[in-house]
């Protein structure tokens, strides 16, 4: 008999960034496989409309709530809130962040100063929300988990937790004129590490820590950016937001019971070469 099934049924998840790209398409895998998920984000103007886009999925088994992941209290109520809603806290997932995106509608609001003269302010921004508030969270969350006798945390880190961007990437014909700031590279970073720590630190508690590695989401990029992502991406492609499920519920269920602290790759080999 299978102890360890690869199920998230009645598991209670709260996600933060559930607001965004990835955000919503995990919430939704897990609400599909029969999970109770925290929709949590510091954009609160968005909620009206998440509540209607997830109506279907049945009010009694997903809230969305304000977070703001670099505030304590803030941190605090929200796993206050799921307990109260849902009766536990089985898995925190630390998804938000400040990502500079190279798609159609996130380009134009990249700041692209040169690493020598990139603003020391966005990067004490990237850091407070990328790498403390991640902290922040977890921290409210252990202590819940603590009490409970029971846990897991999955980390959302990034390639570019791993190796450096291939500036090349974004060079749309004018040379290193485009590139993928030093802000998210730092906070990111700390990612791998963070997970490794929060795993041994609690291994006698019962709470396993993982981390994730997406890469390359397939949003409204354009050609340019597409036929140079092909090009350096040993599967020949971006990811289709939906490939993320799987792996996410897998580190969220009992499937995954021997894992923690490991950095599970979704990169299409970006960095296997
Ligand atoms: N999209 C990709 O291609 C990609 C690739 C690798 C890794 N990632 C990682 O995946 C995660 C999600 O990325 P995404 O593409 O969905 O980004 P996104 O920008 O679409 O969503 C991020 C969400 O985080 C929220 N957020 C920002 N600051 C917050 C705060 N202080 N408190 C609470 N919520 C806050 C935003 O409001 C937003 O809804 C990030 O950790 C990112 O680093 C993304």
């Amino acid at each position: 008999m299978n102890n360890h099934p690869v199920s998230v049924k009645n598991k209670v998840i709260l996600l933060t960034g559930a607001f965004g790209l990835i955000g919503k398409q995990i919430s939704k895998a897990f609400l599909q496989q029969g999970a109770k998920v925290v929709l949590a984000d510091v954009n609160t103007a968005a909620i009206p409309a998440i509540q209607k886009e997830f109506e279907h999925y049945g009010k009694e088994n997903f809230i969305a709530i304000e977070l703001d992941i670099t505030n304590e209290e803030s941190a605090a109520n929200a796993v206050t809130t799921t307990v109260t809603a849902f009766g536990k806290l089985d898995v925190l997932i630390n998804n938000a962040a400040i990502d500079a995106k190279f798609d159609k509608s996130g380009m134009s609001k990249v700041n692209q100063s040169r690493f020598e003269n990139y603003p020391i302010d966005l990067l004490r921004k990237s850091v407070d929300v990328n790498l403390t508030g991640t902290v922040i969270m977890t921290q409210a969350a252990c202590k819940q988990m603590l009490q409970q006798g029971f846990g897991n945390i999955i980390n959302v880190a990034s390639t570019y937790s791993i190796v450096s961007p291939n500036q090349n990437l974004y060079d749309f014909g004018e040379g290193i004129k485009n590139f993928k700031p030093i802000d998210y590279i730092a906070s990111k970073s700390f990612i791998p590490n963070f997970t490794r720590y929060i795993a041994t630190f609690y291994s006698k508690n019962n709470i396993r820590c993982n981390a994730i590695v997406p890469h390359g989401i397939l949003n409204d990029h354009d050609e340019s950016f597409l036929h140079n992502f092909s090009k350096m991406s040993p599967l020949g492609r971006m990811c289709n937001r939906e490939e993320l499920d799987a792996p996410f519920l897998f580190l969220a269920s009992d499937g995954s019971s021997y894992m923690t602290g490991s950095v599970l790759m979704v990169d299409g080999g970006w960095t296997a070469w």
